[in-house]
């Protein structure tokens, strides 16, 4: 059976797919120096592409001294490229480790963390929670020695159940939700149990960028999906799902991370159409739709699904109680089946302690009055930053919700450069290029208002316009002719 290969809705990348494609198999250890390579003509079968497009990946290749020709005998991987070391010593830890860009970036530790989608501890009832565990304790005296299945508490099951059915209009059971430690967990155990290599896969452009690595990991062809201030162009979108067949579209309809966009709902009951139609998944991370500015956003995308193309993740570590990392899964049974599975091999389900602390706690009425107070403090923390924005010729759409805001400088500051100051400096961000499964947007960042307090955001803000204003250090040389 032909395959089918990414396109990145730009002419001429798509050689740039299979190069990549390549070079991961390379990166991973499947191919070792000296091994020969498929030849051109049963790549272009595989990936339906023409030759010319192949052979424009081998060139590439070889060009950056990664593969070399033999006379009339095809292509090889050259015994001194140079790969990174420990993709080729370790096959096995490459393939799991291969690309976190911002996990990278999240280690650095820094004063003005502009880089974390996280939110303040400070904005959190800290001391009402930790006398609140103990109540939690004393309910459950047992819950130490007490064994706990792999898909969640009964309990907490049954209450998010009818939470889901009275806030967003979802018809669900209780054997239809699994907890899981958070909707990065989530995430990974979706690719593992439902994607297979080679497989394509939608990404919004730019996304979520730890999503853009754990798809490439699975070894997914990657097809971009542009995301707008009004949403989606639907009829890309159709056609993407007609050309490619993807198995699966990940998305975050709701104060989209990096962009802070929202799907409306119109689009939302179209794209579960589309998913029907064309057979292919959708994997809604809904991590901030409680986090709203103004009026609350629309239904969830599985709040439309009638026949099982939904899967939905929402997690709440972005503002219950980050600590605990609990998140659910709302899907079907018949994929519920393999996600249990997948679990099942890498634990045995998430902690019991965790799950009893968050259904008491979640559900309690002290928490649910915090969550205006947590909008309100956002909303001012955003408009600081915006207020020290609005000096600058950087532009941005304001978001109505969610934790960051994406923002484009001039294009004659160089994003990477201004990111390495600024570590210095005690700044961080999120370049947008790893947002990006093109890896273009190269003059975008991700700036999240959400983890410093008011006083170090406004500092934070002010110094990183002063570094990406103040020097022609960051002016291309091409550009300063
Ligand atoms: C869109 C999106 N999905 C998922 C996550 C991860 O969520 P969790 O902490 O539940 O793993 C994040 C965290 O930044 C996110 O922004």
């Amino acid at each position: 059976m032909k395959k089918t290969v990414v396109s990145s809705g730009h002419a001429g990348k798509l050689f740039e797919q299979i190069y990549d494609y390549i070079l991961d198999r390379i990166r991973r250890g499947e191919w070792k120096p000296h091994d020969k390579l498929p030849s051109i003509r049963s790549l272009a079968t595989e990936f339906n592409v023409h030759r010319l497009t192949v052979f424009k990946a081998y060139q590439l290749l070889k060009e950056n001294r990664i593969v070399e020709v033999k006379d009339k005998s095809g292509y090889y991987v050259r015994p001194d490229h140079s790969l990174p070391v420990d993709s080729l010593h370790n096959p096995i830890i490459s393939a799991y480790v291969h690309e976190s860009h911002l996990s990278e970036i999240h280690q650095v530790q820094a004063e003005y963390v502009l880089s974390k989608s996280l939110l303040d501890p400070n904005l959190l009832p800290n001391l009402y929670f930790s006398e609140y565990v103990k109540q939690v304790f004393d309910l459950y005296p047992k819950m130490l020695g007490t064994y706990f299945t792999v898909q969640g508490d009964q309990e907490l099951r049954d209450a998010l159940c009818r939470y889901f059915t009275d806030c967003h209009r979802f018809h669900l059971s209780a054997d239809e939700l699994l907890i899981t430690c958070g909707s990065q967990e989530a995430m990974d155990l979706v690719a593992r149990a439902l994607v297979k290599p080679r497989d394509a896969v939608m990404l919004e452009r730019p996304t979520y960028s730890t999503a853009i690595d754990i798809f490439r990991r699975q070894g997914a062809a990657i097809v971009p999906v542009e995301i707008h201030p009004y949403g989606y162009d639907l009829e890309q979108v159709e056609k993407l799902m007609q050309a490619y067949k993807p198995r699966l579209f990940y998305l975050n309809p709701t104060f989209q991370s990096p962009t802070g966009y929202i799907v409306p709902a119109e689009q939302r009951k179209r794209l579960v159409e589309l998913a029907e139609r064309y057979q292919c998944l959708l994997l809604e991370d809904d991590p901030y739709r409680d986090i709203y500015f103004g009026k609350e956003p629309p239904l969830p995308l599985f709040a439309y699904d009638t026949a099982g193309w939904v899967i939905y993740l929402r997690s709440f570590s972005k503002y219950i109680a980050p600590g605990l990392g609990i998140a659910i899964v709302a899907c079907r049974s018949s994929i519920m089946n393999y996600l249990i599975k997948a679990k099942l091999l890498s634990d045995s389900g998430t902690p019991l302690v965790n799950q009893k602390i968050f259904l008491h706690y979640f559900f309690s009425e002290r928490l649910q009055q915090h969550m205006e107070k947590l909008r309100i403090a956002l909303a001012v923390r955003k408009d600081i930053v915006e207020q020290e924005l609005s000096a600058t010729d950087w532009q941005w759409n304001s978001p109505a919700g969610g934790f960051n805001l994406w923002v484009k400088l001039p294009e004659t500051v160089e994003i990477e450069r201004l990111l390495s100051t600024c570590i210095k400096q005690s700044i961080t961000f999120v370049p947008g290029a790893i947002c990006d499964p093109l890896k273009e947007y190269k003059s975008w960042i991700r700036l999240s208002y959400s983890y410093l307090n008011e006083q170090l955001l406004r500092e934070g803000i002010q110094r990183l316009v002063k570094l990406a204003d103040g020097s022609n250090a960051y002016r291309h040389p091409m550009l300063n002719d």
